[in-house]
């Protein structure tokens, strides 16, 4: 069967896109950022996941603002990478695995999260960034994604608590699949930034640090804040915290912390790295 065998978390900022295209990893700027990373790649590298399913928002690549599903999911065997204006030389294409997007699909709608499903879909850095952050230093992409695609960019916005109820039914649709494959979860996004308006970078590293430490310990915590508050405390765009809600529902109530890292700012974002397993 397939199983669950860790939950991720990371940032998807596209200046981190650039810092490693350009090679810039030792940089006074960018090193404590990068070594935060190493610890996950060496467990992913011992552990060797088949399949990661990346938990992202679309920022305006594949869905635009004419049309926006609330929940995407890819069903392609290959997902493709594009510019969108930063420059950032395009990824190579990564696998995907059409069948068992079609499971979690069926699976998911049958416990009413009714996905849109895609069998085109273009991966902007959302995805593309963490995908380079953990796999980055293999030849080619050592595991096949699947895309999980949320609205955090045109109101009205889906919840914390819905996001965390899909990771539970995400979790239930993963174990029904007959395949002995081990998959990770990602969520992607956050922590507290705005990039736009008034408040343009912001950072609340106080409530960064809450946030990890209550996804990690008390995720129930999170269900019962609002949107307006998210976004009052880690700006419009911090609302992209709530995809690691989907990461930590797909895991057990009780999860043990084998990394965890906190640095900011990075661009204008406060950066986060996560890496749990369900409890021993
Ligand atoms: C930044 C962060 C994001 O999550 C994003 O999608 C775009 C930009 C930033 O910090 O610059
Ligand atoms: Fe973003």
């Amino acid at each position: 069967m397939a199983k669950i065998i860790g939950g991720l978390t990371t940032s998807h900022i596209p200046a981190v896109g650039n810092a490693m295209a350009e090679g810039l990893e030792q940089d006074p700027y960018w090193k404590r950022f990068f070594e935060g990373y190493e610890p996950v790649k060496q467990w992913l590298d011992e552990v060797k996941p088949d399949l990661a399913i990346v938990v992202y928002n679309d920022h305006g690549l594949n869905f635009f603002l004419n049309q926006v599903p609330t929940f995407a999911l890819g069903c392609a065997d290959n997902y493709q990478n594009d510019d969108e204006g930063w420059g950032i030389p395009a990824s190579a294409d990564v696998p995907g695995d059409a069948q068992f997007s079609w499971h979690l699909a069926e699976s998911l709608i049958r416990q009413e999260f009714d996905m849109t499903t895609c069998q085109e879909m273009k991966v902007d850095h959302g995805f593309m960034v963490p995908m380079n952050l953990f796999w980055r230093h293999h030849e080619s992409w050592p595991l096949k994604a699947i895309p999980l695609a949320v609205n955090t960019v045109q109101h009205p916005l889906t919840s914390a608590a819905r996001c965390f109820k899909l990771g539970k039914a995400l979790r239930k649709a993963v174990d029904s699949y007959p395949d002995d494959l081990k998959v990770v979860v990602i969520g992607t996004g956050g922590l507290s930034h705005q990039l736009q308006g008034e408040r343009a970078g912001i950072i609340d590293v106080e409530f960064d640090l809450q946030c990890i430490d209550k996804i990690i310990n008390e995720p129930e915590w999170m269900t019962g804040l609002s949107n307006d508050y998210i976004m009052e405390k880690a700006g419009t765009e911090g609302i992209e915290v709530i995809m690691w809600m989907i990461m930590r529902g797909a895991l057990s109530d009780k999860v043990d912390v084998l990394h965890k890292h906190y640095h900011a700012p990075i661009s204008n974002t406060g950066a986060g790295v996560l890496l749990l397993t369900d409890a021993q």
